[in-house]
């Protein structure tokens, strides 16, 4: 079993965002992982041009990361993508491999059946994080994936890794001490997981 993470922040240092990702995948006890920080790549912006949508190769990505990264995800069998709110929706960045990635939806659905789990950190208690979640899950269903929530408790966790700087008191925190968002990410992980299993257990994947 291969679970890739996406991170979708544009930083290149610290990201909260990639922690509650790493927290995620390191809760992952069977099978391997893989983390793709999205700012590692060169990914060049869709210019709609329907390529994708004639069964032609992109003209973007003769030049660009995107093939690099679509390999190791037709590879895997379960995507996590974790997104910092920017204006409550996800960084450009993000967006651009989100857009690009039509291709693999226009070449018979590539990322058709693999578990799909979603990650958000934002700045403050109340910053779009769901709205996040929602735009990934919303996406992830586009691309004919197998959306999951975790299961956690019923009367503590959410369904999904979420958190913020921001405290309840109104002062900050790194999300390292932000310990809902850690068990919540954790929780997505093994959720993620068990899924994958499942499925291989009654012969779907
Ligand atoms: C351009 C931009 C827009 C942002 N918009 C929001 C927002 O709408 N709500 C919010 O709570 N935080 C917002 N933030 C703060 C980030 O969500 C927050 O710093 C988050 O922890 C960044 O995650 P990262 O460290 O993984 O990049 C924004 C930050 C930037 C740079």
């Amino acid at each position: 079993m291969l679970i890739v993470g996406i991170c979708g922040s544009p930083k290149t240092e610290y990201s909260s965002t990639r922690h509650l990702l790493e927290a995620a995948l390191a809760a992952i006890s069977d099978g391997q992982t893989k983390l793709l920080n999205i700012s590692d790549y060169n990914i060049q912006h869709c210019t709609g041009c329907d390529s994708c949508v004639r069964k032609k190769p992109c003209p973007q990505s003769v030049s660009d990361d995107m093939p690099m990264i679509e390999k190791q995800l037709i590879e895997a069998d379960a995507i996590i993508i974790a997104a910092p709110s920017y204006f409550t929706s996800v960084p450009g960045v993000l967006k651009d491999f989100i857009d690009r990635s039509r291709a693999m939806k226009m070449n018979d659905h590539q990322l058709k059946d693999k578990v799909f789990g979603a990650v958000s950190y934002a700045g403050l208690r109340y910053g779009g994080q769901e709205h996040v979640i929602d735009a990934l899950n919303r996406y992830a269903l586009g691309q004919g994936m197998i959306v999951v929530g975790s299961v956690g408790s019923p009367v503590k966790h959410g369904t999904f890794g979420s958190g913020s700087l921001q405290k309840d008191d109104g002062s900050w925190r790194s999300a390292k001490d932000d310990e809902l968002a850690v068990q919540g990410s954790r929780l997505l992980g093994q959720r993620v997981a068990e899924v994958v299993l499942r499925l291989r257990s009654s012969g779907e994947k």
